[in-house]
């Protein structure tokens, strides 16, 4: 989705707007700009497609923007294709302002029409330029009263970075509904729509709360309330080592990130796991009495993060007897869910920006469900509205497809369902004891797991022509099977569906014709038997079938044609393993079909519009 950076400083603003607009690449984009106030004017040069040709464009103008203060953005097309003039920064209609938008105005329909007939013209299809141009008519020679009376009067989300030609040190910004953070550095100040952004200049940010604006200068950042009560904040350090945005070697962000996984998934549970097999889960205040009185916990989520609610619900609902429901995040705020008082609603969101997903969350806590969220993104808005947080220590993750967040969150799962199950007296210790064991071993067993890439590329490349994929599973299995799926078809743009391995002759086994691939996912032992059965009707139908098991079962797979074997663990925790040569055979395959891994086409890693 959009990004948005803002740069005063001492120095051209342009590299850093560049270099940041680069950072924020991974966000999903189709065009891009950039403005910077020099000699008593806004110049802005913008451009369709990637930032390559808006960064030639640049070169091609000489002399553009030696300016020291200015705001770029990366358009991700809601309101009008995308094109030079539907991309961001806007102008007003003297040219008296600039702005840079993420978010959606709601109410710009209306807004539009009055402005048309007082006389404003619209250069573009955008919601964005109605900002632009009322700002100029809310301008009476301040600044800041022209930002909230402007503010005031939209409906919708909106992160905005904000120029002004007569105030040619400054620029202001202003959010409600989508995230934007203030970055304090040596080399100058900043604001970004996410860290990753900014990582290389600075981890000190200062989080913008709805409603609050910020005045930034070089000397420093003025932070206002909605009513432009000057106001008081306070940093946060985010502890994100720019190293971790970087590709370091790799070709792709995809594979660096697999590859960390053993150590995000490290770093998630040790601090959680204490020497004498107890659980320390801080950020959770859920007291036993509080927990027997649950009726019923809610997963909510979106993409991958639903997938990880779906291995939950299992877990969950195994270790604790409390009834789970999964939910997409877009489809619960919608179907006004049975939540009250009693309710868990356990909210999973890598950037904890997912704007359905904030608002599945506020409609929960609306309804006074208790609500729990895992995130990976400090301070993100999921974070800071929830009752009880579990931070994902993945790090900063950039390619769409999410793998280390992914794997981090599933262990978070499993240490809330055991500190849950154990709390309400559900499981005797000494099975706490023997899970944490088990998940404390699954770092190295990922380890085993990628030491085997080459093999996985080599079956990789039996999919590379492939038009359709199927994945089937019972239980954990299928719950891996639908993120298995996504990997596929998100990167390698293959079609591939996800079936309980049960289901499939409940209709789409009348796709299955000879030479039909289906990865059949077959790691939990009790349901091994029945798997193998759906194996057979697939296989009797002409398919080729890629099996995906535990060690333990790897004798028996003799009429199977392509096998993956990953390492025993406990049946509770085995999506943890199988997931890694699903990711690596997404991976490999969208590489032998030569598909732009990390930024696929149509696709937003951080989705902040409903
Ligand atoms: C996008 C990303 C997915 C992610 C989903 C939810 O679709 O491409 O990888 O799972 O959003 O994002 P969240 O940040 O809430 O986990």
């Amino acid at each position: 989705m959009c990004g948005i950076i803002g740069y005063v400083g001492d120095d051209n603003a342009t590299g850093y707007l560049v270099s940041g607009l680069e950072k924020l690449e991974y966000r999903g984009y189709d065009s891009a700009g950039i403005a910077v106030i020099e000699n008593g004017k806004i110049d802005v040069i913008k451009s369709k497609g990637r930032l390559k040709a808006l960064e030639e464009k640049i070169q091609a103008q000489s002399g553009f923007a030696s300016g020291t203060v200015g705001i770029g953005h990366t358009r991700w097309a809601t309101h009008g294709e995308p094109s030079d003039a539907n991309s961001h920064p806007h102008l007003s209609k003297s040219g008296l302002f600039a702005v840079v938008h993420n978010g959606i105005i709601e109410n710009f329909s209306f807004l539009k029409e009055k402005l048309i007939s007082q006389g404003y013209e619209f250069k573009s299809e955008t919601d964005t330029e109605v900002v632009a141009h009322l700002l100029e008519k809310n301008y009476d020679g301040d600044l800041l009263k022209a930002v909230k009376k402007t503010a005031d009067a939209l409906e919708g989300s909106y992160a905005l970075g904000i120029l002004c030609r007569d105030y040619p040190d400054e620029f202001v910004c202003v959010r409600r509904s989508s995230p934007l953070i203030v970055g304090i550095s040596e080399k100058g100040n900043f604001i970004a729509s996410d860290i990753t952004a900014i990582l290389s200049y600075t981890n000190n940010i200062y989080k913008l709360n709805d409603g609050e604006i910020a005045l930034l200068s070089k000397s420093g950042v003025k932070f206002y309330d909605k009513y432009l009560q000057p106001l008081e904040k306070s940093i946060t350090h985010i502890d994100w080592d720019i190293s971790a945005a970087e590709k370091c070697g790799y070709e792709h962000f995809m594979i660096k990130e697999i590859m960390e996984q053993p150590e995000a998934v490290r770093a998630t549970i040790s601090p959680r796991i204490r020497d004498d097999g107890t659980i320390a889960l801080d950020g959770v205040s859920l007291t036993k009495k509080e927990l027997l009185a649950l009726n019923r916990i809610y997963i909510v989520a979106c993409g991958s993060a639903y997938h990880v609610g779906v291995v939950g619900k299992y877990v969950i609902e195994k270790l604790t007897r409390i009834p789970v429901e999964v939910d997409i995040a877009s489809e619960f705020r919608y179907r006004d869910p049975i939540v009250d008082g009693n309710t868990l609603v356990i909210i999973i969101s890598q950037s904890g920006e997912t704007a359905d997903t904030l608002a599945a969350l506020r409609m929960a806590k609306a309804k006074n469900a208790r609500v729990l969220s895992v995130v990976n993104v400090v301070g993100s808005s999921i974070a800071s509205e929830s009752d009880d947080v579990l931070y994902t220590w993945a790090g900063p993750e950039i390619a769409v497809a999410t793998t280390k967040a992914y794997s981090t969150q599933l262990c978070m799962m499993y240490i809330l369902a055991i500190h849950m199950a154990e709390e309400m007296g559900r499981i005797a210790h000494d099975e706490t004891r023997r899970l944490l064991s088990s998940l404390m071993a699954i770092p190295e067993k990922i380890e085993d797991i990628l030491r085997l890439s080459a093999d996985i590329e080599e079956t990789a490349k039996l999919f590379k022509d492939l038009e359709h994929a199927y994945f089937i599973g019972r239980n954990i299995d299928y719950a891996i099977a639908l993120e298995a799926s996504l990997k596929l078809k998100e990167i390698s743009y293959i079609h591939s569906e996800a079936y309980g391995a049960g289901e499939l002759k409940h209709g789409t086994i009348s796709l299955i014709e000879p030479g039909t691939m289906v990865v059949a996912l077959a790691c939990v032992d009790e349901l091994f038997p029945k798997t193998m059965s759906n194996i057979k009707e697939v296989k009797a139908r002409g398919a080729r079938v890629l099996c995906v098991t535990t060690a333990k079962h790897s004798e028996e797979l003799k009429d199977i044609d392509y096998t993956l074997i990953v390492p025993d663990t406990d049946n509770l925790l085995i999506g943890s393993l199988e997931v890694i040569p699903m990711q690596l055979l997404g991976y490999y395959v969208a590489k032998h079909r030569g598909c732009d891994i990390d930024k696929p086409r149509n696709l937003a890693k951080s989705v902040t519009v409903e």
